[in-house]
């Protein structure tokens, strides 16, 4: 019966899909082709599909056969294209996300996406989807070999994979000499790859930019920088919002390795620039030591986007470089950030912590300033979702460390400043332009005399 209702169904979409095609005739006859569902007990061949979505159908994939004639297609050749490739997927269905990373890449750009599911071979267990990589990447080679033999450039080539994915993405690039245009690696899968070879891996040698944004590096994600620019969001950990206990089961396992697709998405859909900072360390970024991209970008800070070469003006891109930044609980993910300074105005015998909050209209953003003991200045980088300019006020709190045998300072006095970064060396900060008193454990606010550009 349902059947039936199924063939009626299609008969019906055909011909609305023919009335509409018109004298166009290029879709006629088509209908939308979906990822494939692999239970585990058939998944042993890798049935490779390669899915084409176009700005005029963002929702209806053309299935294009492996052996078939792209030129008969919807594939525009003078447009760029981008490759997607999906990772491990342990119950073998379709990831959920795909649709979501193809709107939004046609959402930008009028490019050829393709889609490739090779869900069958990916399923089962996750080192028998790694022991199916090589094969993968080499159908997916031949494939885009077919389409440079249609006189599509390599360098407008941008292969996007997620988790093993990328590794994928890193082996066909690897074939093709490194001379694609660009890979861009969501959360490369770990596992099997943190001491693998660079040619078994996603490394800068692959393509003539390789990027990867890390979110679980603790866990399914890799922890070495393997592309040109290497964003550690977070510190590349663990993110904010994700459940920290087990009891949350299925999302707590991967809400951190998500994440990276999920920020990618977001970066594309939305206007907010997600922009990063090299530096040697999440605690360095932190602590406010690294606050510009001069070293080694020459001023241009790296966006996580589609901008060519990530928004970074240089001839030749240094490798693996790490770069920094924070974000919020949830889309769009970008906050801004601003380096906040307290500096004493004589130094004291303990460590002095000072809670800084800016609040906007809508926006409490805080971060604790700790100045080491014997010394004057502590900093700190404090991540906040409006512009620096829009914060109406900023609140001091001096949080006296007071133990039973010793009573610490009730008050103490010093000078404030915060600018927000990129702080290249002719920007000044902002500095409440007086030694403020800060009594123990009480809120003192101030206007930031901070003004929009
Ligand atoms: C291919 O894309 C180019 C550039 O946008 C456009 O001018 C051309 O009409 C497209 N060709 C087809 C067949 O859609
Ligand atoms: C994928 O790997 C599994 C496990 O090694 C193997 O059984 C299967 O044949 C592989 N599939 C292909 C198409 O090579
Ligand atoms: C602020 O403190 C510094 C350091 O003690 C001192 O040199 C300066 O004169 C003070 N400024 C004001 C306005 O009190
Ligand atoms: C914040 O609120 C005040 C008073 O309601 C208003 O005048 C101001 O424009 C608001 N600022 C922003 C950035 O929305
Ligand atoms: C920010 O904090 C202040 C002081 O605690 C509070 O009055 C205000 O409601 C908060 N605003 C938001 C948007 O949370
Ligand atoms: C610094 O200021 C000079 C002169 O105003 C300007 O030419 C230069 O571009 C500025 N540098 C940066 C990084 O903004
Ligand atoms: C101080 O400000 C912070 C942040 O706005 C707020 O959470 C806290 O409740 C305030 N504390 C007091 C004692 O007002």
């Amino acid at each position: 019966m349902v059947g039936d209702l199924e063939s009626k169904l299609f008969a019906v979409l055909f011909l609305l899909s023919t009335a509409q095609a018109g004298n166009t005739g290029r879709l006629s006859g088509h209908r939308c082709a979906d990822f494939q569902t692999a239970n585990i007990l058939r998944g042993s061949k890798l049935k490779v599909q390669f899915l084409l979505f176009t700005s005029s159908s963002p929702s209806c994939g053309e299935l294009i056969l492996a052996d078939d004639d792209i030129k008969k297609s919807s594939f525009n050749s003078s447009l760029e294209t981008k490759i997607i490739i999906h990772g491990f997927r342990a119950l073998g269905t379709k990831p959920s996300w795909i649709e979501g990373l193809v709107h939004a890449i046609l959402h930008t750009s009028q490019v050829n996406v393709i889609a490739v599911d090779w869900v069958y071979g990916s399923t089962g267990a996750y080192p028998s989807a790694v022991e199916n990589v090589t094969q993968l990447a080499l159908s997916i080679s031949q494939f885009i070999s077919k389409l440079l033999a249609l006189g599509v450039s390599g360098t407008s080539i941008h292969i996007i994979g997620v988790s093993l994915g990328a590794h994928v993405g890193g082996l066909v690039g690897h074939f093709h000499g490194g001379q694609l245009g660009r890979i861009t690696g969501l959360d490369p899968a770990g596992p099997k790859y943190t001491r693998a070879s660079p040619e078994e891996r996603l490394d800068p040698g692959d393509a003539l930019f390789v990027e990867a944004i890390h979110t679980d590096a603790d866990n399914f994600g890799i922890r070495i920088p393997v592309g040109h620019i290497d964003y550690f969001v977070n510190g590349g950990k663990d993110q904010p919002g994700c459940p920290r206990f087990i009891s949350a089961g299925y999302k707590y396992l991967i809400c951190d390795h998500m994440r990276a697709v999920h920020l990618y998405v977001s970066a594309l859909k939305h206007s907010c620039p997600i922009l990063a900072f090299p530096c040697a360390s999440h605690q360095d970024f932190l602590n406010g030591h690294c606050v510009d991209c001069v070293d080694p970008f020459l001023f241009s800070c790296p966006r996580i986007g589609l901008l060519e070469q990530a928004g970074v003006e240089m001839r030749k891109l240094p490798k693996e470089v790490k770069v920094y930044l924070m974000t919020s609980t949830s889309a769009p993910f970008c906050v801004h950030h601003s380096l906040v300074e307290f500096q004493l105005q004589t130094k004291r015998n303990v460590v002095t912590s000072i809670e800084i909050t800016f609040c906007s209209n809508s926006t409490n953003d805080s971060a604790k300033i700790t100045i080491p003991k014997l010394q004057v200045m502590g900093k700190q980088l404090l991540a906040h979702r409006v512009p620096l300019c829009q914060i109406n006020s900023v609140t001091l709190k001096y949080l006296p460390k007071n133990k039973f045998w010793r009573k610490d300072e009730s008050s103490i006095v010093g000078k404030f400043c915060a600018a927000q970064l990129p702080l290249d060396s002719n920007r000044t900060m902002s500095c409440l332009p007086w030694n403020i008193t800060l009594p123990g454990n009480t809120n003192v606010s101030y206007e930031l005399p901070a003004t929009c550009a």
